[in-house]
């Protein structure tokens, strides 16, 4: 029978505080294909009856949505033999600054660029003269914030609001604080922190965007006899200091447990005589959040605990991961322990030298008796931990940070040392999604490189249903271009390096959101940012010379190359003009996917393919130009065997192995599949020896690392300037892992799945492989087996989809929803 499931508005169920005014609504089918549907929604909206297939982002044109507003919608289905319907919700959030009566407040004392300050404490007491029928908490932060209720936090958000250029703009959560209200007295609160805005971001001092936290809080309540009150943050709320005595996301955070206030958070706490002050005006916007925010999504237990010295003990995680420590130890009041970190160790003693000036201690002071505590304000990279100052009853745990996605894709083989990597792939990805996806989370750096990003980004999107997410980063990205057009190295831009991002980096702008609508096929990515992407293509036609990008003599950044190579160096000139060429070929086809004329972007990536194949097309020599070249498609088709001979012949000199930088890397093994060295991209994977996707993991890595050779047996650490163990650009692989090796793959011409393109093909000596990923439509799944001489296989298609199956053989099938299964022979 047909039923209706998930219905997801803004990709949320349900969601509360939307700021977004046209919202996409989705639902899956339990089964069959959907030939109409109609929307009806309790504000007069009725799409009448559609007749169509779309069941993903359909968008909502109903009247002109309010702040609080909060809309009903029924979506009923058609399909051959059926129809179903489901109902469910959304709250609007508020939309204008209007809306706000609360101020930005803050506590007056501010620490400076080398300094720090304790956490504000902020409070504000009220009545409630009758029972409540419903309560919202808008609260957001300048820094970050922890808010309280009646002794109570509210909500399990984690490093909120997260990061987006602060001068631009600062998100608000909204919360269903009902429950947590009463009749009588009651008390609001919040702690605030550092975050990105006061603490450091990058290898810069403190203070980038603002000199000390400021809270927004605006608490409306609903009486049942129809009244409101409204609790606002103004210089009547008091203010004062707690446990955290100074916390930093680089540096770490100093707790003491003798200096909780305690009862702050509720009514009749008389702790504080100090008013807040209200904080100069805010000029950004206030936005509702479009994506998940960040959650302690896991906890993590020590494996391993040995004795270091007298009060000094250390614990094995044995997984690096990005988080905090909870820490539970019987105190000597007063008792500092300290908490420090590394990723690795070196001859059984931590290392750190790799986190540079980012100096991740914690400090622990303790109360009498029984302590149990945790850090709220910061977070580090890490698999190993040391305290000292504790006795041998002392014991911790990893709460794991990440911005809360929903896991969407697995995989799994009967390669053991593959299954790790497809881990190491999900803990590099877990551990750099932190509201931006980071380069790092562990040393003094941890931003939002665009390089790495669009290196990810399609993998990202097989792990976990990332596609806000992404919005929000191309948010980030838009943010940061500057009227020329150009995009920076990072999103958001904290004026790190002055430069634009060059080749591969700033082209994100670009491959980001047209991989987000591949892989999602909802086109509102490229319909919000069509005119920026098209900005940064126009911007090349400027900075070029005779269609030359990066040429030698440029006086702009030439880029930084094909970054982390082995022993190859590609010129910048090189890279730089075959990603022209391929970011003016996606604006062409991301203008006609939303409708507009893009004949003159494919003009424009035409003629800067001819420059490349007249300037470089008979010296490519490196595994990456050669890359490049045919996976952009930029050579004439005379010259590709020869262009994959030379790439074949270069892997196999080198003893089957890589040489590709950040930049060739994801594309590689691709353009071998194509080409028809299927072998060759295996005998790549399979690799375990230096520079191979195994060799870390023969070396017990369990996170992706940032280099190939972060750490070999013959020379041990690489260079301390720039070794991360948790940096997720080469986990790239797992996109061929799970499109080549499992075989669940996007049609050519059909995005997000509406069509999938299912297609195995096995080698490397596996003989059993499945994937599966949670669509926007329902579960895809592939499933094969080689047993002797039968390949058998089964795949699940998704209702309300279609696929087209295409076994090791070539033999091929056009499929529809539900399970079905092959068989043919195999020769090994
Ligand atoms: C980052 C990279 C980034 C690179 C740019 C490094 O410091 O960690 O991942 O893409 O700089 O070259």
């Amino acid at each position: 029978m047909l039923t209706l499931s998930r219905l997801r508005c803004e990709l949320q169920t349900e969601p509360l505080g939307l700021g977004e005014t046209s919202p996409r609504l989705s639902w899956e089918l339990s089964e069959g294909t959907q030939t109409a549907y109609q929307i009806q929604t309790n504000n007069g909206w009725d799409t009448g009856r559609v007749e169509s297939g779309q069941s993903v982002a359909v968008v909502y044109t109903g009247p002109a949505l309010e702040s609080r507003q909060r809309v009903e919608w029924t979506v009923t289905v058609w399909t051959e033999g059926g129809e179903a319907s489901a109902t469910s919700q959304w709250e609007m959030g508020l939309l204008v600054s209007g809306d706000w009566q609360g101020e930005w407040i803050e506590n007056g004392l501010v620490g400076g660029r080398k300094s720090f300050i304790p956490s504000p404490y902020f409070r504000q007491e009220f009545r409630l003269d009758g029972p409540i029928a419903s309560a919202r908490l808008y609260v957001t932060a300048l820094g970050l914030y922890e808010a309280h209720l009646n002794g109570q936090r509210v909500g399990d958000e984690e490093l909120s609001p997260g990061w987006t250029d602060y001068k631009q703009r600062v998100r608000y959560a909204t919360h269903d604080v009902t429950d947590l209200l009463s009749t009588g007295d009651n008390c609001l609160g919040a702690i605030l922190g550092s975050g990105w805005y006061v603490g450091h971001v990058s290898w810069n001092d403190r203070q980038y965007y603002g000199d000390a936290p400021k809270l927004l809080a605006q608490l409306e309540v609903t009486l049942l006899d129809g009244s409101r009150v409204v609790v606002g943050t103004d210089e009547s709320w008091q203010t004062g200091f707690g446990v955290v005595l100074q916390e930093d996301m680089q540096m770490g955070e100093a707790v003491d447990a003798r200096r909780e206030p305690k009862g702050w958070d509720r009514p009749g706490f008389t702790g504080w005589h100090a008013s807040a002050l209200r904080a100069p005006r805010y000029t950004g916007s206030l936005d509702a959040p479009a994506s998940p925010p960040i959650r302690a999504v896991k906890t993590v237990v020590p494996v391993e605990k040995t004795k270091v010295s007298d009060g000094r003990y250390l614990w094995n995680l044995g997984q690096n991961l990005v988080g905090r420590i909870r820490l539970k130890a019987t105190g000597k009041e007063g008792k500092t322990v300290t908490m420090r970190v590394a990723e690795r160790l070196e001859d059984g003693k931590i290392y750190t030298a790799n986190y540079r000036a980012a100096r991740s201690t914690d400090y622990f002071t303790l109360a009498d008796g029984e302590n149990d505590l945790t850090t709220r304000f910061t977070f580090h990279g890490f698999q190993y931990v040391e305290l000292s100052g504790v006795d041998e009853n002392a014991t911790i745990e990893a709460y794991v940070l990440s911005s809360d996605l929903e896991p969407v894709g697995t995989f799994a083989c009967d390669e053991p040392l593959l299954n790790q990597l497809w881990q190491n792939i999900e803990w590099g990805w877990r551990g750099n999604s932190l509201d931006v996806p980071t380069d790092c989370p562990q040393r003094d750096e941890r931003l939002g490189w665009t390089g790495d990003a669009q290196v990810f980004i399609r993998t990202s999107l097989f792990l976990a249903d990332a596609q806000t997410f992404w919005e929000k980063y191309q948010q980030d990205l838009a943010d940061s271009q500057n009227e020329k057009g150009d995009i920076p190295p990072v999103a958001p831009n904290p004026d790190v390096l002055s430069f634009e991002g060059g080749p591969a980096w700033a082209d994100a702008v670009v491959i980001c959101p047209w991989t987000v609508y591949r892989c999602t096929g909802d086109p509102r990515i490229l319909e919000r940012h069509a005119d920026s992407m098209a900005r940064w293509v126009d911007s090349l036609v400027q900075s070029s010379k005779d269609h030359i990008r990066c040429y030698q003599g440029f006086e702009g950044w030439r880029g930084f190359g094909d970054w982390l190579s082995t022993n190859a160096e590609t010129p910048n000139e090189v890279i730089g003009t075959a990603f022209y060429s391929h970011v003016a070929r996606l604006v062409a086809k991301a203008f006609r996917a939303i409708g507009r004329d893009g004949s003159a972007y494919d003009e424009l990536a035409d003629v800067v393919k001819a420059a490349f194949v007249k300037e470089f097309g008979d010296q490519l020599r490196t595994q990456t130009a050669n890359v490049l070249a045919l996976h952009f498609d930029l050579l004439p088709a005379e010259q590709r065997p020869l262009a994959l001979m030379e790439l074949v012949a270069d892997i196999e000199e080198r003893g089957d192995h890589l040489s590709t930088g950040f930049v060739g890397t994801p594309y590689l093994p691709h353009v071998l599949t194509e080409g028809g060295y299927l072998d060759v991209a295996y005998r790549l994977l399979m690799q375990t020896s230096w520079p191979s996707y195994l060799y870390p993991v023969t070396q017990g890595a369990t996170t992706i690392w940032e280099r190939w050779d972060g750490w070999t047996e013959e020379k041990g650490f690489q260079d301390i300037g720039m070794n991360s163990f948790n940096h997720y650009a080469y986990g790239a692989i797992g996109d061929w892992m799970t499109s080549v090796v499992a075989g669940i793959d996007l049609d050519p011409d059909v995005p997000g799945y509406k069509k999938s393109l299912l297609r195995p093909r096995p080698g490397g000596g596996l003989m059993q492989v499945s994937a599966s990923l949670k669509t926007g439509y329902g579960r895809l799944a592939s499933a094969w087996q080689i047993d002797g001489d039968r390949f058998s296989w089964t795949v699940e298609v998704p209702a309300n989809t279609t696929a087209s199956a295409i076994l090791p053989s070539g033999a091929a099938h056009d499929l529809g929803p539900g399970s079905h299964s092959f068989e043919e022979g195999w020769i090994a």
